[in-house]
């Protein structure tokens, strides 16, 4: 039996502002439970949702030594669907409405405070990992403390460590000497073969060089973090990682997506009868935002972070443009205020073909993934992406750029060989995706046989973490 566990700052059901917070919350389960023991051990934010914040065990609290004060440690316990959560209190550093702020400084101080805190609370749990699964910068000191507390206590040596990089835009920097002093690491971590990059210290740089083994979130993003354009100025330290790296395709939890079970759909259905029963859920979704209703309008949607990262300035480009055809655009996401307004602009100029719902639910996403015929999401870079997989379990068929796990997980369709899953252009350039959604607008309405065929291979991929799961449980072996 192997014990893991798994640091994050954010899980489903608890707290969530991406897909970090999906695969943490739904991989553990899927491990082969007379192998694994695997727990998860999260910040607890006074932002956690009530009904569960409620639920949660005092197990124990302890002081610790951090930034120049003995700081208070609590630990909570909760255990949901056969995991183990574990959640560490201060109310100085959690007390918060959301788990990352806008000061960048400040969440440094208080993720390393979480890193340090998760290795301390180890003895007192009872739970002695041997292997610490970490993910993204706000867990990257973890490797490194680790490291660290050799010197002090046999207890943590043998214990390993992996680093999953969900989004390597993300790094955590701030000044050496500042970091330095706050995490009360000695100078000898602050050279540039371990935590400093670019005269700052980095938290992910310092989990990428002191873990044993690194992994990101998709096949094509493991190598594509290697070259300059995404590599986000690391690319020389993926590089020089490269034995040790390696990409596992997220999945999604089937249970929570499915369109013969969801709860927010007005209709259910299933790959036998979504022919009659899908277009349904565009008719009372069409009502519901106010869209002209028609069963035979091509509906779009798109779920997301309004970010750089996914592409819409591309999308603000063509937008006019888009608009003149006979489609409808359903949005659902919150994020820079440009793209905000960029939406809430074009429902104003385009009331019957653009929604704009610029707000975070949960209820109007599954609505989305179970109405609409197409997903736009033509980003940049995706480390992974969950959207087009949602989609693509709802029968949704995606629009996406060949990026990372966008390329991975959706095979573009080819009208020759009657194969593919969705719809794909490779180049960043507004008219090339926009060309693309012409296409997909043209086989929609003048092969929908065809379409339908696309539909039917799209429901039928399987995106669970059957496969995955496997792929981390050979990596925790051989660690
Ligand atoms: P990222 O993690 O980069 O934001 P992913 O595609 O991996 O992108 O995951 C995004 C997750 O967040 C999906 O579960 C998606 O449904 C959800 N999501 C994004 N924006 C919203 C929103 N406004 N309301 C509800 N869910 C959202
Ligand atoms: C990040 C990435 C996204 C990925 C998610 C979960 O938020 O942006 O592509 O799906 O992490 O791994």
């Amino acid at each position: 039996m192997k014990n893991i566990l798994f640091a994050a700052s954010e899980a489903v059901p608890f707290i969530k502002t991406g897909g970090l917070a999906d695969v943490v919350g739904s991989l553990p389960k899927n491990f082969n439970k007379e192998e694994f023991d695997v727990r998860v051990i999260l910040p607890k934010y006074a932002c956690i949702k009530q009904d569960w914040a409620d639920k949660l065990e005092y197990v124990t609290n302890f002081s610790m030594e951090y930034n120049w004060k003995s700081r208070y440690v609590g630990i909570f316990k909760y255990e949901l669907d056969g995991i183990t959560y574990y959640f560490i209190d201060n109310e100085e550093y959690f007390k918060v409405d959301k788990p990352y702020s806008s000061d960048g400084r400040w969440d440094i101080e208080r993720f390393a405070y979480f890193s340090k805190a998760v290795l301390s609370a180890l003895p007192v749990i009872d739970f002695r990992p041997d292997i610490i699964h970490c993910h993204d910068w706000q867990t990257g000191l973890i490797p490194v403390y680790l490291d660290y507390f050799h010197f002090f206590s046999e207890y943590y040596c043998g214990i390993k460590t992996m680093m999953t990089i969900h989004n390597l835009k993300f790094q955590g920097t701030y000044g050496t000497a500042e970091v330095r002093n706050l995490t009360g690491l000695p100078d000898y971590y602050f050279t540039h073969d371990k935590l400093e990059a670019y005269n700052d210290a980095n938290l992910l740089k310092g989990g990428i060089v002191y873990a044993n083994r690194v992994t990101t979130v998709s096949n094509t993003y493991a190598n594509e973090i290697k070259m300059p354009f995404y590599g986000e100025r690391l690319d020389g330290l993926m590089n020089a990682r490269s034995a040790e790296l390696s990409g596992i395709v997220n999945g999604i939890d089937y249970d929570e997506y499915n369109p013969e079970t969801d709860a927010f759909l007005a209709r259910n259905y299933s790959v036998e009868n979504f022919r009659k029963e899908k277009v349904k859920n565009k008719v009372a979704l069409q009502e519901e935002l106010g869209l002209p209703v028609n069963p035979k309008t091509m509906m779009i949607g798109v779920v997301s972070r309004l970010t750089d990262q996914k592409g819409f300035d591309l999308v603000a480009h063509v937008m006019d443009e888009l608009c003149q055809d006979d489609i409808q655009m359903v949005v659902l996401g919150t994020g820079d205020e440009k793209y905000e307004n960029m939406f809430r602009h074009f429902a104003w100029k385009y009331p019957e073909k653009v929604s704009a719902n610029i707000y975070y639910s949960e209820a109007m996403s599954h609505k989305i993934y179970g109405s609409c015929d197409a997903f736009l999401m033509p980003s940049l870079f995706e480390p992974c992406g969950l959207s087009q997989l949602m989609s693509l379990r709802f029968g949704t068929l995606p629009i996406v750029r060949e990026t990372g796990g966008l390329k991975d997980t959706v095979e573009p369709y080819n009208e020759y060989e009657k194969t593919g899953t969705g719809f794909s252009f490779a180049n960043y350039n507004a008219h090339e995706m926009m060309y693309t959604v012409r296409y997909a607008e043209a086989i929609y309405y003048s092969k929908k046989r065809d379409w339908n065929k696309i539909v039917e291979r799209a429901m039928t991929q399987d995106f669970s973490w059957k496969t995955s799961a496997k792929q981390y449980e050979e990596l925790y072996k051989n660690l």
